[in-house]
């Protein structure tokens, strides 16, 4: 259809049509045979609401969906189709490692195949847009949802943001069959709660804002993202999902978004309970001022924009403007013409954990694992040695983190799947203990676990130890004070370090937790995260080194929690703390050192590799150029391995305090054992930019230093000055 009908038709439309257009509702309304028989009365909708509502939200299945949306249809007095929305996080019935997991791949191409494929999978099933990706910066470990996303840098985030969004849209437009709509959420700033506590009240500067936490959701909307999902939390004291600044004037006006804008779930009713609106009359007025088109399962619109506007409060422009960019959406989905668009059951299910998208789950999965620690016990050596694996992680198989709904634990592979996949015949394992504390054992049933455990790891040349958070202790509401594993783990894993020096931990978590004994006393820890449906293949092909783990921290571990948020580009002070000096007044802990344990963008290989001094094609830049800096990368081990090569700007001098360094560029490259390659990473004023004291996004002359190397912490560096 093209916009001028979409014009027509909404003039077509009565005002009590429109506003049904912007009421969105769960799916679980829609019970067996398509027919309205859910919990109607109970959320305060009329059935007839629910019949009328323009959008839904989850995942049914091909069939039913279609018959809800024939249903649907035939009722619609404009036939206007419905769009059918879910929160596809990482990965459909195929579950890729989580977000953050993800961005420790430092590989865009590879995440965006991984939502090509979620996006494949879920379009099949009926789905129309996924509330994907969560573009939300994350320094705070307390924070449950820093596994949904990409971590702690800003320009790292905007890199990955960007190939989730073409991942899933595509770049021939949404009608592409296989694509999906992606939402980028929640705006703006949700990552950022105080004390790491969901829900929480955000504060930050301006400057904050914009210089960090803006630009990962700029970039998605550069990308063409079709929908912006609001946050739950205030900022600067004001509800987001009520924030005609940010939403109309910084969203919008300022970073160009043209598309739908949904609130986040219930968060337009939550404005009453902030105290900002006194009944949810004034929270959908303050809603749709600001400029929020889609009110996810509440009532508020629909019981009350109508009275606003026939009041003469609320102007029916408003109201217009925000359903024209929902009959976009539909449009563009192409869903007037194909309102099933690529459901299709028999697709679905041949889809559905296909070899193909297995192949790149498993890909995937083996580089986002991070080796922290590696006394050369790793990689295991299949034929000679006798392992054993001990730990509640060896045959779980709910290792998809907390948001992968349609995801099971009948099609994952457990660590003890993929080492018997591998052959490894003679698997000795034992539990040890619970994952959680308690796990419903009486003290002699946990008793026998440990002595069968610890019996095992005497007699074993090495343990591999698989340990971990339970899977939805991160994620929404999961935030947690204290970010150890759970003291029954921790006893297992004292007691078997002392009956055996060999210990390799496979770490699984949602978040970088506190594991500093653990990085004493194990001689290698792994860090797997949430890894998936093929998490167990994966793993047991980086034990046996079939495959070389390459991942880099995406969030920095903690020392303790007491560091938290503790990230690389923190900010000069007026008392730096120089490692190792004695000094009273500096800003240090006296009980913690101030770096993290291990940083962002640290992770071992199997192998080892060198990189050469920093060279600058030119010491002095003009705003018109680009400089080139280039390093010499060599393999100096015996392996072949990817490394992740980083380059860093430090703005030596700044109008206001700069961040130590900021990550501006990377390049993973995979070397043979000896093999060297040159790596050019272009720097372009734009590089340089940020808020001055004047709130101007400019780049000021001066001096800035250049480092590459291969963690955050690498002090390889050259300098040059920028003057015009
Ligand atoms: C609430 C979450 O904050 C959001 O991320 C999600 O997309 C919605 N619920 C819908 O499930």
């Amino acid at each position: 259809m093209v916009q001028e009908k979409l014009i027509d038709l909404l003039k077509e439309m009565s005002l009590e049509e429109k506003v049904d257009q912007m009421l969105q509702m769960s799916g679980m309304f829609y019970e067996d045979e398509g027919v309205l028989t859910g919990p109607v009365n109970t959320a305060g909708f009329t059935e007839e609401e629910i019949r009328q509502a323009g959008s839904v939200l989850g995942s049914v299945g091909a069939e039913k969906l279609m018959t809800i949306q024939r249903e649907y249809m035939e009722k619609q007095p404009h036939h206007i189709p419905l769009i059918f929305m879910a929160d596809i996080i990482n990965g459909f019935r195929t579950v890729f490692p989580i977000p953050l997991a993800q961005g420790c791949t430092f590989h865009p191409a590879l995440v965006e195949e991984g939502a090509a494929a979620a996006a494949r999978e879920s379009a099949a099933a009926g789905l129309h847009l996924t509330f994907s990706p969560m573009a939300d910066l994350v320094r705070d470990a307390r924070w449950g949802r820093v596994m949904e996303s990409t971590g702690e840098d800003a320009w790292l985030n905007g890199c990955l943001v960007r190939a989730m969004v073409e991942g899933y849209q595509g770049r021939e437009g949404l009608r592409e069959k296989g694509r999906i709509a992606a939402c980028v959420k929640h705006f703006a700033a949700y990552g950022a709660p105080t004390a790491g506590r969901d829900y929480n009240t955000v504060e930050l500067s301006e400057r904050t804002l914009r210089d960090d936490y803006l630009p990962a959701y700029q970039a998605a909307v550069d990308a063409g993202v079709a929908v912006v999902m609001t946050s739950f939390n205030t900022l600067d004291r004001i509800p987001s999902s009520g924030s005609r600044r940010l939403m109309r004037e910084i969203l919008r006006d300022e970073m160009g978004f043209g598309g739908v804008v949904i609130s986040d779930w219930g968060a337009i009713e939550e404005m009453c309970r902030h105290g900002v609106a006194k009944d949810n009359r004034e929270a959908a007025r303050l809603a749709v001022e600001a400029g929020v088109d889609i009110d996810m399962m509440t009532n508020c619109y629909c019981k009350n924009l109508r009275g606003l506007v026939e009041e003469g409060i609320v102007s029916e422009s408003l109201i217009d403007e925000a359903v024209l960019r929902i009959l976009k959406l539909k449009n563009d989905l192409g869903l007037f013409e194909n309102p099933y668009k690529d459901a299709d059951a028999s697709e679905e299910k041949a889809l559905a954990l296909c070899q193909e998208h297995r192949q790149t789950a498993r890909k995937m999965a083996v580089e986002t694992f991070v080796l922290l620690k590696n006394d050369g016990i790793l990689p295991l050596k299949k034929e000679q040695e006798k392992i054993a694996l001990i730990g509640p992680y060896v045959s779980n198989k709910e290792i998809y983190g907390a948001w992968s709904m349609f995801g099971s634990p009948d099609t994952t592979v457990s660590i003890a799947d993929g080492l018997r996949n591998k052959g490894y015949e003679k698997i000795l394992s034992a539990q040890g203990c619970g994952l959680s504390e308690g796990f419903g054992q009486t003290a002699e049933d946990s008793e026998k676990l440990l002595r069968e455990a610890v019996e095992l790891a005497k007699s074993a040349d090495k343990v591999v130890l698989a340990l971990g958070e339970h899977r939805l202790h991160s994620g929404e509401a999961a935030s947690r004070a204290d970010i150890t594993l759970p003291a029954d783990q921790m006893e297992l894993f004292r007691k078997v370090c002392e009956v055996n020096q060999k210990v390799a931990v496979v770490l699984f978590s949602g978040r970088p937790l506190d594991i500093r004994e653990i990085s004493e006393k194990a001689a290698a820890v792994l860090a797997v995260w949430m890894p998936g449906t093929e998490g167990g293949n994966a793993i047991a092909d980086v034990l046996f080194g079939d495959a070389n783990p390459s991942g880099k921290l995406s969030m920095s571990f903690p020392y303790s929690v007491g560091q938290v948020p503790v990230f690389y580009g923190q900010f000069r002070t007026g008392r730096p703390y120089t490692e190792g000096v004695e000094e009273k007044y500096v800003s240090r802990y006296l009980d913690i050192p101030n770096k993290p344990l291990f940083p962002f963008g640290y992770g071992l290989s199997y192998t080892t590799f060198a990189v050469g001094p920093v060279r600058l094609s030119a010491q002095r830049m003009c705003r018109t150029d680009r400089l080139c800096a280039a390093v010499t990368v060599k393999n100096t081990g015996a392996v072949s391995g990817q490394e992740v090569v980083q380059m860093y700007i430090e703005d030596v001098h700044g109008s206001v305090v700069r961040p130590v360094r900021e990550l501006r560029g990377f390049s993973k490259i995979e070397l043979a054992p000896g093999e060297e390659k040159e790596v050019c990473f272009e720097i372009a004023e734009t590089m340089l930019r940020f808020h001055d004291i004047h709130m101007n996004y400019v780049s000021e002359d001066g001096e800035f230093r250049v480092y590459i190397g291969n963690s955050s912490e690498t002090a390889n560096g050259a300098s040059f000055v920028l003057a015009d």
